[in-house]
Protein backbone atom coordinates (compact mmCIF):
# COMPACT_ATOMS: atom_id res chain seq x y z
CA UNK A 1 0.00 0.00 0.00
CA UNK A 2 2.75 2.56 0.55
CA UNK A 3 4.72 1.97 -2.55
CA UNK A 4 1.74 2.74 -4.00
CA UNK A 5 1.06 5.93 -1.98
CA UNK A 6 4.54 7.19 -3.01
CA UNK A 7 2.64 6.78 -6.53
CA UNK A 8 -0.16 8.73 -5.78
CA UNK A 9 1.54 11.18 -3.93
CA UNK A 10 3.75 11.66 -7.42
CA UNK A 11 0.42 11.77 -8.70
CA UNK A 12 -1.02 14.72 -6.40
CA UNK A 13 1.98 16.67 -6.64
CA UNK A 14 1.73 16.23 -10.82
CA UNK A 15 -1.85 17.65 -10.57
CA UNK A 16 -0.52 20.78 -8.80
CA UNK A 17 1.91 21.59 -10.91
CA UNK A 18 -0.16 20.85 -13.64
CA UNK A 19 -2.04 23.56 -12.08
CA UNK A 20 0.77 26.20 -10.81
CA UNK A 21 1.56 26.35 -15.26
CA UNK A 22 -0.83 29.90 -14.71
CA UNK A 23 1.91 32.84 -13.19
CA UNK A 24 1.25 32.13 -9.82
CA UNK A 25 3.09 33.51 -6.91
CA UNK A 26 4.94 30.45 -5.57
CA UNK A 27 4.36 29.04 -1.85
CA UNK A 28 7.34 29.28 0.78
CA UNK A 29 7.24 25.64 0.14
CA UNK A 30 7.47 26.12 -3.52
CA UNK A 31 10.09 28.60 -3.22
CA UNK A 32 12.70 25.54 -1.34
CA UNK A 33 11.29 23.36 -3.75
CA UNK A 34 12.80 25.64 -6.95
CA UNK A 35 16.03 26.01 -4.75
CA UNK A 36 16.52 22.16 -4.45
CA UNK A 37 15.73 22.39 -8.30
CA UNK A 38 17.88 25.15 -9.48
CA UNK A 39 20.13 23.78 -6.79
CA UNK A 40 20.42 20.41 -8.48
CA UNK A 41 20.55 22.20 -11.93
CA UNK A 42 23.97 23.80 -10.59
CA UNK A 43 25.50 21.10 -8.99
CA UNK A 44 24.56 19.15 -12.07
CA UNK A 45 26.43 21.21 -14.49
CA UNK A 46 29.18 21.75 -12.41
CA UNK A 47 29.98 17.89 -12.37
CA UNK A 48 31.69 16.83 -15.80
CA UNK A 49 31.48 13.13 -14.56
CA UNK A 50 27.56 13.66 -14.19
CA UNK A 51 27.01 15.98 -16.84
CA UNK A 52 28.43 13.19 -19.48
CA UNK A 53 26.21 10.84 -18.03
CA UNK A 54 23.32 12.82 -18.45
CA UNK A 55 23.91 14.21 -22.18
CA UNK A 56 25.55 10.95 -23.30
CA UNK A 57 28.74 13.14 -24.32
CA UNK A 58 26.93 15.16 -26.51
CA UNK A 59 28.92 18.75 -25.75
CA UNK A 60 26.56 20.94 -27.60
CA UNK A 61 23.59 19.45 -24.88
CA UNK A 62 26.19 20.13 -21.93
CA UNK A 63 26.90 23.68 -22.85
CA UNK A 64 23.05 24.65 -23.11
CA UNK A 65 22.96 23.20 -19.72
CA UNK A 66 25.73 24.96 -18.60
CA UNK A 67 24.00 28.40 -19.93
CA UNK A 68 20.63 27.52 -17.86
CA UNK A 69 22.81 26.44 -14.68
CA UNK A 70 24.45 29.71 -15.15
CA UNK A 71 21.50 31.60 -15.22
CA UNK A 72 19.86 29.56 -12.17
CA UNK A 73 23.09 30.11 -10.32
CA UNK A 74 22.01 33.76 -9.94
CA UNK A 75 18.37 33.23 -9.20
CA UNK A 76 19.67 30.80 -6.70
CA UNK A 77 22.01 33.41 -5.23
CA UNK A 78 18.96 36.34 -4.84
CA UNK A 79 16.51 33.24 -3.12
CA UNK A 80 19.56 32.21 -0.81
CA UNK A 81 19.84 35.89 0.17
CA UNK A 82 16.60 35.80 1.61
CA UNK A 83 17.46 34.47 5.39
CA UNK A 84 13.73 34.36 6.19
CA UNK A 85 12.88 31.96 3.42
CA UNK A 86 16.42 30.33 4.36
CA UNK A 87 15.09 29.10 7.44
CA UNK A 88 11.84 28.33 6.58
CA UNK A 89 13.48 26.13 4.05
CA UNK A 90 15.53 24.76 6.10
CA UNK A 91 12.21 23.42 8.10
CA UNK A 92 10.28 22.51 5.51
CA UNK A 93 13.44 20.90 4.08
CA UNK A 94 13.92 18.81 7.33
CA UNK A 95 9.89 17.56 7.50
CA UNK A 96 10.27 16.86 3.95
CA UNK A 97 13.57 14.51 4.13
CA UNK A 98 11.94 12.74 7.29
CA UNK A 99 8.66 11.94 5.13
CA UNK A 100 10.74 10.65 2.54
CA UNK A 101 12.84 8.48 4.71
CA UNK A 102 9.31 7.10 6.22
CA UNK A 103 8.45 6.50 2.50
CA UNK A 104 11.53 4.55 1.92
CA UNK A 105 11.14 2.48 4.79
CA UNK A 106 7.51 1.40 3.92
CA UNK A 107 9.10 0.37 0.60
CA UNK A 108 12.03 -1.63 1.80
CA UNK A 109 10.04 -2.96 4.22
CA UNK A 110 8.04 -3.78 1.49
CA UNK A 111 10.17 -5.56 -0.87
CA UNK A 112 12.78 -7.52 2.06
CA UNK A 113 8.84 -9.18 2.84
CA UNK A 114 8.46 -10.15 -0.81
CA UNK A 115 11.88 -11.19 -1.18
CA UNK A 116 11.45 -13.21 1.66
CA UNK A 117 8.15 -15.29 0.82
CA UNK A 118 9.04 -17.89 -1.87
CA UNK A 119 6.31 -18.14 -3.57
CA UNK A 120 6.14 -14.42 -4.47
CA UNK A 121 9.35 -14.57 -5.91
CA UNK A 122 8.89 -17.93 -8.37
CA UNK A 123 5.56 -16.50 -8.74
CA UNK A 124 7.28 -13.06 -9.73
CA UNK A 125 10.45 -14.89 -11.60
CA UNK A 126 8.32 -17.05 -13.16
CA UNK A 127 10.40 -19.77 -11.30
CA UNK A 128 14.00 -17.92 -13.58
CA UNK A 129 16.82 -18.84 -10.89
CA UNK A 130 19.18 -16.08 -11.79
CA UNK A 131 16.26 -13.78 -11.35
CA UNK A 132 15.74 -14.91 -8.22
CA UNK A 133 18.91 -15.01 -6.86
CA UNK A 134 19.55 -10.91 -8.43
CA UNK A 135 16.40 -10.59 -5.93
CA UNK A 136 18.07 -12.03 -2.77
CA UNK A 137 20.99 -9.98 -3.56
CA UNK A 138 19.24 -6.63 -3.94
CA UNK A 139 17.21 -7.99 -0.80
CA UNK A 140 20.22 -8.44 1.02
CA UNK A 141 21.30 -4.09 0.49
CA UNK A 142 17.73 -3.35 1.16
CA UNK A 143 18.16 -4.90 4.71
CA UNK A 144 21.09 -3.41 5.61
CA UNK A 145 19.56 -0.39 4.29
CA UNK A 146 16.56 -1.12 6.40
CA UNK A 147 18.44 -1.59 9.33
CA UNK A 148 19.87 2.07 9.10
CA UNK A 149 16.80 3.73 8.41
CA UNK A 150 14.65 2.09 11.70
CA UNK A 151 17.65 2.43 14.59
CA UNK A 152 16.88 5.99 14.02
CA UNK A 153 13.96 6.46 17.36
CA UNK A 154 12.98 9.77 16.09
CA UNK A 155 12.67 9.21 12.43
CA UNK A 156 10.76 6.05 13.29
CA UNK A 157 8.19 8.01 16.19
CA UNK A 158 7.84 10.07 12.81
CA UNK A 159 6.42 7.47 10.02
CA UNK A 160 3.22 6.11 11.72
CA UNK A 161 1.70 8.94 11.18
CA UNK A 162 3.17 9.48 7.43
CA UNK A 163 1.96 6.18 6.97
CA UNK A 164 -1.28 7.06 7.95
CA UNK A 165 -1.44 10.34 5.75
CA UNK A 166 -0.67 7.56 3.18
CA UNK A 167 -3.89 5.69 3.58
CA UNK A 168 -5.76 9.10 3.34
CA UNK A 169 -4.74 9.75 0.25
CA UNK A 170 -5.50 6.47 -0.83
CA UNK A 171 -9.19 6.74 0.59
CA UNK A 172 -9.21 10.02 -1.17
CA UNK A 173 -7.85 8.80 -4.66
CA UNK A 174 -10.26 5.89 -4.52
CA UNK A 175 -12.89 7.96 -3.81
CA UNK A 176 -12.31 10.12 -6.79
CA UNK A 177 -11.80 7.18 -8.66
CA UNK A 178 -15.57 6.02 -7.38
CA UNK A 179 -16.81 9.02 -8.32
CA UNK A 180 -15.47 8.87 -11.82
CA UNK A 181 -17.45 5.67 -12.22
CA UNK A 182 -20.48 7.23 -10.99
CA UNK A 183 -20.87 9.77 -13.67
CA UNK A 184 -22.11 8.29 -17.08
CA UNK A 185 -20.61 11.75 -18.77
CA UNK A 186 -16.89 11.63 -17.48
CA UNK A 187 -17.56 7.71 -18.44
CA UNK A 188 -18.55 8.43 -21.97
CA UNK A 189 -16.04 10.68 -22.85
CA UNK A 190 -13.18 9.03 -21.29
CA UNK A 191 -13.99 5.78 -23.10
CA UNK A 192 -15.42 7.02 -26.45
CA UNK A 193 -18.78 5.49 -25.11
CA UNK A 194 -17.00 2.21 -25.56
CA UNK A 195 -19.48 0.23 -22.93
CA UNK A 196 -16.80 -2.52 -22.79
CA UNK A 197 -13.94 -0.18 -21.58
CA UNK A 198 -16.93 1.26 -19.32
CA UNK A 199 -17.71 -1.95 -17.87
CA UNK A 200 -14.23 -2.64 -17.23
CA UNK A 201 -14.00 0.74 -15.16
CA UNK A 202 -17.25 0.11 -13.39
CA UNK A 203 -16.07 -3.47 -12.47
CA UNK A 204 -12.93 -2.01 -11.16
CA UNK A 205 -14.67 0.70 -9.44
CA UNK A 206 -16.71 -1.66 -7.44
CA UNK A 207 -13.87 -2.99 -5.65
CA UNK A 208 -12.57 0.47 -5.20
CA UNK A 209 -15.65 1.06 -3.44
CA UNK A 210 -15.49 -2.29 -1.41
CA UNK A 211 -11.72 -1.09 -0.57
CA UNK A 212 -12.91 2.49 0.39
CA UNK A 213 -16.13 1.18 2.55
CA UNK A 214 -13.81 -1.08 4.39
CA UNK A 215 -11.43 1.75 5.02
CA UNK A 216 -13.79 3.87 6.39
CA UNK A 217 -15.24 1.42 8.61
CA UNK A 218 -11.85 2.96 10.56
CA UNK A 219 -13.59 5.82 12.39
CA UNK A 220 -9.87 6.81 13.89
CA UNK A 221 -8.61 6.99 10.66
CA UNK A 222 -11.56 8.78 9.45
CA UNK A 223 -11.38 11.46 11.51
CA UNK A 224 -7.58 11.57 11.64
CA UNK A 225 -7.67 12.18 7.85
CA UNK A 226 -10.47 14.87 8.50
CA UNK A 227 -8.12 17.09 11.10
CA UNK A 228 -5.36 16.24 8.40
CA UNK A 229 -7.56 17.63 5.92
CA UNK A 230 -8.91 21.07 7.91
CA UNK A 231 -5.33 21.68 9.65
CA UNK A 232 -3.75 20.89 5.99
CA UNK A 233 -6.10 22.41 4.53
CA UNK A 234 -4.09 25.13 1.79
CA UNK A 235 -0.98 24.09 2.81
CA UNK A 236 -1.67 20.23 1.27
CA UNK A 237 -1.24 21.57 -2.04
CA UNK A 238 2.02 22.79 -1.59
CA UNK A 239 3.71 20.12 0.27
CA UNK A 240 2.20 17.68 -2.37
CA UNK A 241 4.51 19.84 -4.83
CA UNK A 242 7.11 20.19 -2.55
CA UNK A 243 7.02 16.13 -2.53
CA UNK A 244 8.42 13.79 -4.97
CA UNK A 245 12.23 15.25 -4.64
CA UNK A 246 13.95 11.92 -6.57
CA UNK A 247 15.25 12.63 -10.18
CA UNK A 248 12.84 9.22 -11.27
CA UNK A 249 9.86 11.12 -10.16
CA UNK A 250 10.22 14.72 -11.18
CA UNK A 251 10.69 12.95 -15.01
CA UNK A 252 7.91 11.26 -14.91
CA UNK A 253 5.97 13.78 -13.77
CA UNK A 254 7.34 16.24 -16.38
CA UNK A 255 5.97 13.64 -18.95
CA UNK A 256 2.61 13.44 -17.41
CA UNK A 257 2.25 17.91 -16.95
CA UNK A 258 3.33 17.93 -20.72
CA UNK A 259 0.86 14.98 -21.42
CA UNK A 260 -1.83 17.15 -19.05
CA UNK A 261 -1.45 20.63 -20.66
CA UNK A 262 -1.88 18.64 -24.32
CA UNK A 263 -5.12 17.05 -23.78
CA UNK A 264 -6.65 19.14 -20.43
CA UNK A 265 -9.64 17.31 -18.71
CA UNK A 266 -9.60 14.16 -20.09
CA UNK A 267 -6.22 13.24 -19.28
CA UNK A 268 -6.44 14.31 -15.41
CA UNK A 269 -9.93 11.77 -16.16
CA UNK A 270 -7.84 9.03 -17.62
CA UNK A 271 -4.84 10.00 -14.39
CA UNK A 272 -7.80 10.09 -11.26
CA UNK A 273 -8.77 6.46 -13.39
CA UNK A 274 -5.24 4.74 -13.68
CA UNK A 275 -4.40 5.48 -10.43
CA UNK A 276 -8.03 4.41 -8.72
CA UNK A 277 -6.92 0.79 -10.79
CA UNK A 278 -3.41 0.64 -9.26
CA UNK A 279 -4.86 1.17 -5.95
CA UNK A 280 -6.86 -1.72 -6.02
C1 LIG B 1 3.51 35.56 -16.37
O1 LIG B 1 4.78 36.10 -16.00
C2 LIG B 1 5.53 36.60 -17.06
C3 LIG B 1 6.90 37.01 -16.58
O2 LIG B 1 6.94 37.25 -15.20
C4 LIG B 1 4.75 37.80 -17.69
O3 LIG B 1 5.47 38.32 -18.78
C5 LIG B 1 3.40 37.33 -18.15
O4 LIG B 1 2.63 38.42 -18.63
C6 LIG B 1 2.63 36.63 -17.03
N1 LIG B 1 1.42 36.02 -17.55
C7 LIG B 1 0.25 36.10 -16.93
C8 LIG B 1 -0.89 35.37 -17.59
O5 LIG B 1 0.10 36.71 -15.89
C1 LIG C 1 29.94 13.88 -9.62
O1 LIG C 1 29.00 12.91 -10.00
C2 LIG C 1 29.45 11.60 -9.79
C3 LIG C 1 28.48 10.63 -10.46
O2 LIG C 1 27.14 10.96 -10.20
C4 LIG C 1 29.61 11.38 -8.29
O3 LIG C 1 30.02 10.05 -8.01
C5 LIG C 1 30.63 12.37 -7.74
O4 LIG C 1 30.71 12.27 -6.33
C6 LIG C 1 30.27 13.79 -8.13
N1 LIG C 1 31.39 14.68 -7.80
C7 LIG C 1 31.25 15.74 -7.05
C8 LIG C 1 32.47 16.57 -6.87
O5 LIG C 1 30.17 16.06 -6.54
C1 LIG D 1 23.29 17.06 -29.26
O1 LIG D 1 22.36 17.88 -28.58
C2 LIG D 1 21.83 18.91 -29.42
C3 LIG D 1 21.03 19.85 -28.54
O2 LIG D 1 20.22 19.21 -27.61
C4 LIG D 1 20.99 18.24 -30.50
O3 LIG D 1 20.41 19.22 -31.34
C5 LIG D 1 21.88 17.32 -31.31
O4 LIG D 1 21.10 16.61 -32.24
C6 LIG D 1 22.61 16.33 -30.40
N1 LIG D 1 23.60 15.60 -31.18
C7 LIG D 1 23.68 14.29 -31.19
C8 LIG D 1 24.78 13.70 -31.99
O5 LIG D 1 22.88 13.59 -30.58
C1 LIG E 1 11.80 36.44 1.77
O1 LIG E 1 11.05 35.22 1.78
C2 LIG E 1 9.85 35.34 2.50
C3 LIG E 1 9.24 33.93 2.58
O2 LIG E 1 9.06 33.37 1.32
C4 LIG E 1 8.94 36.33 1.80
O3 LIG E 1 7.71 36.46 2.49
C5 LIG E 1 9.65 37.69 1.70
O4 LIG E 1 8.85 38.58 0.91
C6 LIG E 1 11.01 37.55 1.06
N1 LIG E 1 11.74 38.80 1.15
C7 LIG E 1 12.31 39.36 0.09
C8 LIG E 1 13.07 40.61 0.36
O5 LIG E 1 12.20 38.89 -1.03
C1 LIG F 1 17.27 10.42 12.37
O1 LIG F 1 16.23 10.90 11.54
C2 LIG F 1 15.95 12.28 11.70
C3 LIG F 1 14.71 12.59 10.88
O2 LIG F 1 14.86 12.24 9.54
C4 LIG F 1 17.17 13.09 11.27
O3 LIG F 1 16.92 14.46 11.46
C5 LIG F 1 18.38 12.66 12.11
O4 LIG F 1 19.54 13.32 11.62
C6 LIG F 1 18.58 11.16 12.04
N1 LIG F 1 19.60 10.75 12.99
C7 LIG F 1 20.62 10.01 12.65
C8 LIG F 1 21.57 9.64 13.74
O5 LIG F 1 20.80 9.61 11.50
C1 LIG G 1 3.38 -14.98 -0.10
O1 LIG G 1 2.94 -14.54 -1.36
C2 LIG G 1 1.75 -15.16 -1.77
C3 LIG G 1 1.50 -14.78 -3.22
O2 LIG G 1 1.70 -13.40 -3.44
C4 LIG G 1 0.61 -14.78 -0.83
O3 LIG G 1 -0.59 -15.36 -1.23
C5 LIG G 1 0.98 -15.21 0.58
O4 LIG G 1 0.00 -14.75 1.49
C6 LIG G 1 2.34 -14.70 0.98
N1 LIG G 1 2.74 -15.30 2.23
C7 LIG G 1 3.10 -14.59 3.29
C8 LIG G 1 3.54 -15.37 4.49
O5 LIG G 1 3.09 -13.35 3.31
C1 LIG H 1 16.58 -15.73 -16.42
O1 LIG H 1 16.89 -14.39 -16.09
C2 LIG H 1 18.16 -13.97 -16.56
C3 LIG H 1 18.51 -12.61 -15.94
O2 LIG H 1 17.45 -11.71 -15.95
C4 LIG H 1 18.09 -13.95 -18.09
O3 LIG H 1 19.33 -13.48 -18.61
C5 LIG H 1 17.79 -15.36 -18.58
O4 LIG H 1 17.63 -15.34 -19.98
C6 LIG H 1 16.53 -15.92 -17.92
N1 LIG H 1 16.42 -17.32 -18.23
C7 LIG H 1 15.32 -17.86 -18.73
C8 LIG H 1 15.34 -19.32 -18.97
O5 LIG H 1 14.33 -17.16 -19.01
C1 LIG I 1 -20.36 14.63 -14.03
O1 LIG I 1 -19.31 15.16 -14.79
C2 LIG I 1 -19.66 16.30 -15.53
C3 LIG I 1 -18.54 16.61 -16.52
O2 LIG I 1 -17.27 16.55 -15.91
C4 LIG I 1 -19.98 17.43 -14.57
O3 LIG I 1 -20.32 18.60 -15.27
C5 LIG I 1 -21.15 17.01 -13.67
O4 LIG I 1 -21.36 17.98 -12.69
C6 LIG I 1 -20.84 15.66 -13.00
N1 LIG I 1 -22.05 15.18 -12.37
C7 LIG I 1 -22.10 14.88 -11.09
C8 LIG I 1 -23.40 14.36 -10.59
O5 LIG I 1 -21.13 15.00 -10.32
C1 LIG J 1 -13.78 -1.21 -26.82
O1 LIG J 1 -12.74 -1.47 -25.89
C2 LIG J 1 -12.30 -2.83 -25.91
C3 LIG J 1 -11.37 -3.03 -24.71
O2 LIG J 1 -10.40 -2.02 -24.60
C4 LIG J 1 -11.65 -3.11 -27.24
O3 LIG J 1 -11.19 -4.46 -27.27
C5 LIG J 1 -12.67 -2.89 -28.34
O4 LIG J 1 -12.06 -3.06 -29.60
C6 LIG J 1 -13.30 -1.49 -28.24
N1 LIG J 1 -14.42 -1.39 -29.15
C7 LIG J 1 -14.55 -0.43 -30.01
C8 LIG J 1 -15.78 -0.45 -30.83
O5 LIG J 1 -13.68 0.45 -30.15
C1 LIG K 1 -7.69 2.16 12.12
O1 LIG K 1 -6.85 3.23 11.74
C2 LIG K 1 -5.86 3.55 12.70
C3 LIG K 1 -5.20 4.83 12.28
O2 LIG K 1 -4.65 4.74 10.98
C4 LIG K 1 -4.91 2.37 12.83
O3 LIG K 1 -3.91 2.65 13.79
C5 LIG K 1 -5.70 1.13 13.24
O4 LIG K 1 -4.86 0.00 13.24
C6 LIG K 1 -6.88 0.88 12.29
N1 LIG K 1 -7.73 -0.15 12.84
C7 LIG K 1 -8.10 -1.21 12.13
C8 LIG K 1 -9.03 -2.15 12.80
O5 LIG K 1 -7.69 -1.39 10.98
Amino acid sequence: MQLQSVLLSLFLATAVVAKGDANKTLSTAGECKQMKQLNNLVELAANTTKLDKVTKGNATKAAEIQAKASTASTELSTLQSNTTLMSACAVINAAQDEEDQCQETFILQKFVAFAANTTAVSAATKDNATKAAEIQTKASAASTKLAELTSNSTLQAACPAVAQKDECKIMSGLQKFVDVANNQTKLDKLTNGNTTKEDSIKAKAAIAQTKLTAMMSNSTLVSACQSLMTSQDGTTTSQAAASSSSAAAKKSAAVIVKGTSAVGAVFSTMIVVAMGMFML
